[in-house]
């Protein structure tokens, strides 16, 4: 006989509503236009679900419950308004480390005080099925924990962004998990402290394993990889706590990570497997640079760039992380309404891991108010620089290398790219011939007779750029 706590009607209503909203917050989400929309779902959504718990929980008073939260509020406005927009993959991954984090600290309330969360059976000891809730929590838990403050502490620079790897790292690491997996499974018939705390012990242990070994080229994956986990890992204590809203949501945040993770794997042509087992993105600084700055190139200037896209008949924009990290994207949509006053075609060419994080560029680009038919992904566009005017690289750098189709000692090698160099003219704005992008790696584009360098701050360019079309 289970001896859960009755669930109120109301209370399981309110969360399959607040369930709902999240599913509907979604599919807004999916698109530009209905974005907004799914926002405030999700945000209502979340009201209801935090609303509800406030009231219908018997573990700790509102009154607690409200000091938790006002903390963690405070803390989290706070941060969202100081971190700035190229900063957002750490941020990401240190909130991911707080949902792993609480998954460890429910299991282990859980394992404490078993009574409370009503998981007891006859026989005075937890539950099979708890048990196993409780272990796969703990694991995923820690693993998200540790793995995202590994993530957090490359991404930030506190931490080499390149591969550590350590000798039979995978021998190690697959005994790591299946001693883990084992541990789970001998929970179930023995409920003993040790088995629980070594379990939670080398979770973390692999968490840490995991990551350490990922380059700082893989990191979005890694990201998005830990964000499936924590998903997963609030799912399992969705069961445990008998909390619906939990179980939906952390099963939406877990399926969407993993789908995300595919779709970046995918544009980075890199294998999930080959992300996970690590060692990517080692010599990247070291690959292709030797022939740098020997070569000849073309410097252009603001007017020169101004005559050129004015004669244009069509120009393809192609932001990447400088014009994140510079904001040149309400000047940029100045020059294009200019150039289309010209009566120039103006279309904008988003690579799925341009900037630093998944849809970096449709963010900047909507909040400037860009036209969304005027921006178009890879694959719908890469076929028409052959016929293009002038392809106008903002801030882009690894994502229109075509080293990734020709040089196979480079580390972005299989990696798909805007194929810019096939245009009439390529503008390229960047600040000096010297800066690499992501993967430290030179860019054959530079070098090559079509194409012309605006050398200088990307919002700077473009507004003088701007003033010379007048
Ligand atoms: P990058 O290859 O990183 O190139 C950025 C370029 O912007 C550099 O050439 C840099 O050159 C220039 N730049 C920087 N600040 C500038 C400024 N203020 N004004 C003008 N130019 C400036 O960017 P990308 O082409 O967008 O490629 C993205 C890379 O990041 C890929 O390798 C991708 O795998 C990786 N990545 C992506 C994500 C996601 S999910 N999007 C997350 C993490 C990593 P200068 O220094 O010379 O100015």
């Amino acid at each position: 006989m289970e001896h859960t706590a009755p669930v109120n009607p109301w209370v399981a209503l309110a969360y399959l509503v607040a369930g709902v909203c999240f599913i509907l917050a979604l599919r807004g989400l999916s698109s530009p236009a209905t974005a907004q929309r799914g926002n405030r779902l999700g945000m209502i959504g979340m009201a209801l679900a935090v609303g509800t718990t406030l009231f219908a929980h018997h573990l700790a008073s509102p009154f607690e419950i409200g000091v938790a939260m006002a903390i963690g509020a405070a803390i989290g406005i706070v941060t969202a308004r100081r971190i700035a927009m190229t900063d957002m993959p750490q941020l990401v991954a240190a909130f991911h480390s707080l949902v792993g984090m609480a998954a460890v600290l429910v299991a282990a309330a859980a394992y404490l005080n078993p009574g409370a969360f009503g998981i007891l059976g006859d026989d005075g000891q937890i539950l099979t099925v708890s048990r196993i809730e409780m272990g796969l929590g703990i694991a995923i838990g820690a693993i998200t924990f540790s793995g995202s403050v590994i993530a957090f502490l490359k991404l930030n620079g506190n931490m080499s962004g390149k591969p550590i790897l350590l000798p039979g790292r995978h021998v190690i690491n697959i005994a790591v998990l299946v001693a883990i997996v084992g541990l789970v499974g001998y929970f179930t018939q023995d409920q003993s402290a040790w088995v629980f705390w070594t379990i939670t012990g080398l979770s973390f242990v692999i968490g840490f394993l995991l990551i350490v070994p990922i380059g700082g080229a893989d990191m979005p994956v890694v990201v998005s990889m830990l964000n499936s986990y924590s998903g997963w890992a609030a799912a399992a204590m969705g069961f445990t706590l008998h909390n619906s809203a939990m179980i939906i949501t952390g099963a939406l945040v877990g399926s969407s990570g993993a789908i995300l993770s595919y779709i970046m794997c995918k544009a980075m042509n890199r294998s999930f497997v080959s992300v996970i087992a690590g060692g990517f993105g080692g010599d990247a600084a070291a690959a292709g640079g030797e022939a740098k700055e020997q070569r000849p190139w073309k410097r252009g200037s603001a007017d020169d760039a101004a005559f050129l896209l004015g004669q244009a008949e069509q120009v393809i924009i192609v932001p990447g992380y400088g014009m994140a990290v510079s904001q040149a994207q309400h000047a940029l949509r100045e020059m294009g309404d200019k150039l289309k006053e010209h009566g120039v075609r103006v279309k904008y060419a988003i690579h799925p891991v341009a900037g630093r994080m998944p849809g970096h560029m449709n963010v900047l680009l909507a909040e400037a108010n860009v036209p969304y038919d005027d921006v178009f992904e890879l694959e719908d566009i890469n076929s028409e620089f052959a016929q293009t005017d002038v392809a106008f690289v903002i801030g882009a750098n690894d994502v229109t290398n075509p080293a990734a189709k020709t040089d196979k000692t480079s580390p972005i090698y299989g990696m798909p790219v805007l194929d810019v160099g096939k245009a009439k003219t390529v503008l390229f704005i960047k600040r000096s011939m010297g800066g690499v992008g992501y993967a430290g790696v030179d860019n054959d584009v530079f070098y090559m007779d079509n194409t012309m360098m605006l050398l200088g701050d990307a919002k700077k360019m473009v507004e003088e750029i701007v003033k010379s079309l007048d």
